[in-house]
Parts: C-alpha cells; structure tokens; sequence
C-alpha cells in the first residue's frame, strides 16, 4: 500500500481514537476474587474512556497499601486514586491533600441513596471527600458443609461448639481452621471472641473506644484465655500464607472452617464453588444479631494534573449504580446504596444485608478495629501486632499484653 495512503489512514485512525485518559489506583485487592471485582472497575473506567493503572500492593487488609500511600504523599507522588477504610479518610481530608465529591454526592443523591454508615464515614466538614464502594460483614464463619457430614458435626452456634468441632477435626487430621500466620488475620480472631464473650456494648468500650477500663476488665482476661485455647489448637499448623490461601484449603477440603470478611465469598465465587451448598456462611459464633463491618472507599487525591472537576467527573462514573451493583456482587460485599436490587446477588449477600437492617435498628452494627475502621492505622497495627505475638507465642502472658495495650490506647498518636 502507498505510503501516502498509509499516512492518511493512520491520521484518520489517530483522529478518532478517544484519547484515554490514564487514572492510577493505589490499592491491594490482589487475590483471584478481588482481581475479578478490580476487573469491573477497569471495565467501567475503560468504558468511559479512561485508561486505569492499577497500582496494586500486597497485603491483605491493606498494611502494607496504607504505609505506601503515605510514603508517596510525602514525596508529593500521589495516584489519582487510593483504595481506604475509615477513619483515615478524615485524616487524610485534614491535611487538605483530597477533592471533595459534593458534585458526584448531589448528583447521585448520596445523602437519600447511601446506607447511613457510608453517609457517615465518607464525609467530613467539607462534606463528601470519599466515594463508598462496598460494605463488608465480617463475623462470618465459612463452613466446608463436606467435611462438617464426614466428621458427624452440626454448625456450631457457640465457641465451646466450634472448640468441640474443632478438635474433633483436628483428631481426624483435617485442619480445623483455615487462617494465614500474619497479624491482621490473627487479631481478626480475637476481634470475634470479643464480641462473643464480651457483647456488641463491650467490644465498643474496648476495641472501639480503646477504653482502659474494659481492656483491664475481668471480661478481658476471660477472652484472652479462650484466644490461647485457640491459638493452642491451630497454632502448629499455623503457615505465613494469605487470607485467600486459607479459603482455598477451606474449598479444597483441606480446612474445616473458616472465620473472617465476605470477601472469602468473592473468592469462593471466583473459584467456582457452589456457596451456600459446598460452603455455607453462618454467623460467627455467639455473635447472632450482631453486624461488624468494614467499608472501602476511594479518595480521589489532589494534585496539579488532577483537578477537583476531573475527580468528580471520574467519580461519577464510579458512583454509577448499575456499576456498584455488578462490583459488590462479585466482591462478596453488599452495595453501599440503599436502592439496589439484591435479587441476583449469593444468598450469603441477601441474608448480610437482611442482618445489616436488623442490626442498624437495634445498634448492633460495629466498626472492626482489625480492619482499619475505629481507630488510627498505628494504634490498630501496634495492637493487631502484640495479639498475633502474644498468639504465636504460648509463653506470653496475657497480662502483659493487656499492660501494652493499654499503652498503645493511651499514647498520643
Ligand atoms: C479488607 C478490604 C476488603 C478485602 C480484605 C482482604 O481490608 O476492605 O476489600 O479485600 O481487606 O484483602
């Protein structure tokens, strides 16, 4: 062909091709479910004409992501996005570094359409400076209902059930609890058995409001005794593998049970498991009526390049609500909006959100310490990090620990 009439067809093609425009998202959705939830956003970016980069940190719970994001702040190299939970995204608004969605929020209606914890946590004085995206339960227990049959067992409701169930299992060689040997997955546990032995009232005083009291308590003692039965039972088999390594031993037969977020839903999705009939969700022991939640959201960070009108714009799409219907279902978490239709969601997703209801009427829904939605990330992560030693190690007391805590919640950061 003519290189004339080459030129003149490449012209042609550059003319019409969208320029794309390129949004960086910080985040560490990494496993094979979450990588399938990214891939919708991807989708809805693409299919308005941006071009998403994903900059993805490793790190279950998101550690390790939020230590990076500050790093780049610091050095004035924010991405345009950045995956948060909670507090921290008041935080982040006080150093003045985030646009503001007021224009996506009235838009979307987020004041009529968003569920009111999501109202509550994305905004600050400067009104909506974070786009909600998924609410996450996560006092699940995910059952293999296979091995449950092999070893004779019902669903247990309390923990001296799981305890029982769990060495019963654990008799017959099967690995009662699928858990991974890091921080943030350990104090998970501990999470459960304080609202298990502790109640919804307690566990606020304690791991919400880091009350010095409560964490002294005689309750307090109590839990950390059945923490260390735990740790007792599960600890040699414990392995420094990830969050979703442990459901894939759940799915696999490897794993009786399971305890932690619906994210351990997407990933089953994402594996082709049959969830409620190969692996059933049930609420975590003793914690019936209860809600504990955690959020992700998306803080659009300012910078020369980006401009607040550029934000909302991109934010706009994100908000979009068939979006948010077809990213929460495959995320395993319950959309953020009020006004989508969960007909086609798991039977895990409905029966979440029928809870959710129930436990927002009765103040039974509660932020999760572990996952970054009560306290300050250096406070969570000191006190995730003195549970997972004091689990990994028999001979530490609990009193110490209980003494460190107390510490950490009366320091000043
Ligand atoms: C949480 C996050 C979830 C899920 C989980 C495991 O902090 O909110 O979306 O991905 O970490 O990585």
């Amino acid at each position: 062909m003519h290189w004339i009439i080459k030129t003149a067809l490449l012209t042609t093609l550059l003319h019409f091709t969208p320029v794309r425009a390129e949004i960086e998202l910080l985040h560490w959705w990494t496993s094979k479910g979450e990588i399938k939830a990214l891939n919708t956003i991807k989708k809805q970016l693409n299919d308005h004409d941006y071009q998403m980069v994903s900059t993805s940190v490793i790190g279950g719970g998101g550690d390790t992501a939020t230590t990076v994001l500050q790093a780049r702040a610091l050095a004035g190299n924010t991405p345009n996005i950045a995956q948060i939970e909670g507090p921290s995204i008041k935080a982040w608004d006080a150093i003045g570094i985030l646009h503001d969605l007021n224009n996506t929020a009235k838009k979307h209606q987020w004041n009529e359409t968003l569920n009111p914890l999501a109202k509550e946590i994305n905004q600050t004085e400067n009104g909506y400076v974070a786009l909600p995206l998924t609410l996450h339960r996560m006092n699940w227990l995910w059952v293999n209902h296979d091995l449950l049959t092999q070893l004779a067992l019902d669903v247990p409701v309390t923990w001296p059930e799981l305890f029982i169930a769990m060495d019963k299992a654990k008799r017959h060689h099967i690995e009662p609890l699928a858990i991974g040997k890091q921080p943030w997955q350990i104090a998970q546990l501990f999470e459960s058995l304080v609202i298990a032995y502790g109640g919804v009232d307690f566990y606020q005083q304690a791991m919400v409001n880091l009350d010095k009291t409560a964490i002294s308590s005689q309750e307090m003692q109590e839990i950390f005794k059945q923490f260390r039965r735990l740790s007792l039972l599960v600890g040699e088999q414990l392995a420094d593998h990830k969050w979703e390594t442990a459901t894939q031993y759940l799915a696999q037969d490897k794993s009786l049970f399971q305890i932690g977020g619906d994210w351990v839903l997407g990933e089953l999705i994402a594996l082709n498991i049959d969830v409620p009939k190969k692996i059933g969700c049930y609420v975590a022991p003793q914690t019936q009526g209860v809600f504990l939640y955690n959020m992700d959201s998306f803080i659009f960070m300012s910078r020369p390049d980006f401009t607040v009108q550029q934000a909302n714009d991109l934010a706009n799409v994100l908000a979009n609500k068939t979006f948010q219907s077809q990213f929460n279902k495959v995320k395993g978490a319950i959309p953020v909006r009020n006004d989508i239709d969960l007909s086609g969601f798991n039977v895990c997703q409905q029966q979440a959100s029928q809870d959710l209801e129930f436990a927002l009427i009765h103040k039974l829904a509660v932020p999760s310490m572990t996952d970054s939605m009560a306290v300050n990330p250096i406070k969570q992560q000191a006190i995730n990090n003195e549970l997972f030693q004091f689990f990994k190690n028999d001979s530490i007391d609990s009193k110490a620990v209980i003494r460190r805590i107390i510490a950490i919640a009366s320091s000043d950061n």
